[in-house]
């Protein structure tokens, strides 16, 4: 199964799952909006079915988030009621894709980075659409980091469908992807219980 078949397929599922540490997710958006400005433009991409992006959207000027999964898109355009922040923009899009109205002042990408096929790819993409002293933001599942269970339960639970394609790099090689992607690593840390997802903020240098 592709990996946009997986998504389309998940989409509906992972539009009612509970968020795992509700505690931690709040503080990743906490983190996010400190590094925000008011007058920001934020690009994120991988945004599933829109909810972070809702959340965020009051701390900046405007934000555009993007999702390969057209499944994904559908629902996070649904969330766009009257009650909806006004400055948020859905569309479809791959990591490797320029977007609209780029360079961004920030782009996050959160649960996405192990997921795309072509990482360098994508991180140059990121880089492009982030100007010259803006920032990258990442929380993204780190594979090799697992205990050896998980690192060999993952092959099996891809090749019967239940977890999509993923790159089992470790925090210190996704830290050296995205260093050689041209970006300056601020900060990393690990918020709440999960030592697998490293909260990463990166800056692309201002000359
Ligand atoms: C685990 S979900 C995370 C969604 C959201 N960022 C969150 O934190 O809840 C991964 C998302 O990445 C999207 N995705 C996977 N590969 C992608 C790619 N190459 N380009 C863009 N989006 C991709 C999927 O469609 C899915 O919506």
């Amino acid at each position: 199964m592709t990996a946009h078949a997986f998504w389309d397929r998940t989409a509906p599922k992972y539009a009612r799952k509970p968020i795992a540490d509700p505690a931690a997710y709040e503080e990743k958006l906490s983190r996010v909006r400190a590094l925000l400005r008011p007058s920001d433009r934020l690009l994120e991409i991988g945004c599933g079915t829109g909810g972070t992006a809702l959340r965020l959207a009051p701390s900046v000027a405007q934000l555009v988030a993007t999702d390969a999964s057209s499944a994904m898109i559908a629902i996070a355009q649904a969330k766009l009621g009257p009650d909806a922040p006004t400055n948020v923009a859905f569309h479809q899009a791959e990591a490797t894709d320029g977007v609209a109205g780029g360079p961004f002042d920030a782009v996050c990408a959160f649960s996405l980075l192990h997921l795309v096929d072509d990482l360098p790819g994508a991180l140059d993409a990121i880089r492009r659409q982030v100007k010259p002293g803006g920032l990258f933001l990442s929380k993204t599942v780190c594979v090799k980091d697992a205990n050896f269970l998980i690192r060999a339960a993952v092959p099996a639970l891809v090749a019967i469908g239940v977890a999509p394609p993923v790159s089992a790099l470790s925090a210190g090689a996704l830290t050296d992807r995205i260093e050689a992607a041209g970006f300056e690593i601020e900060d990393t840390a690990y918020l709440g219980a999960n030592r697998l997802s490293p909260f990463i903020v990166a800056r692309r240098p201002a000359v």
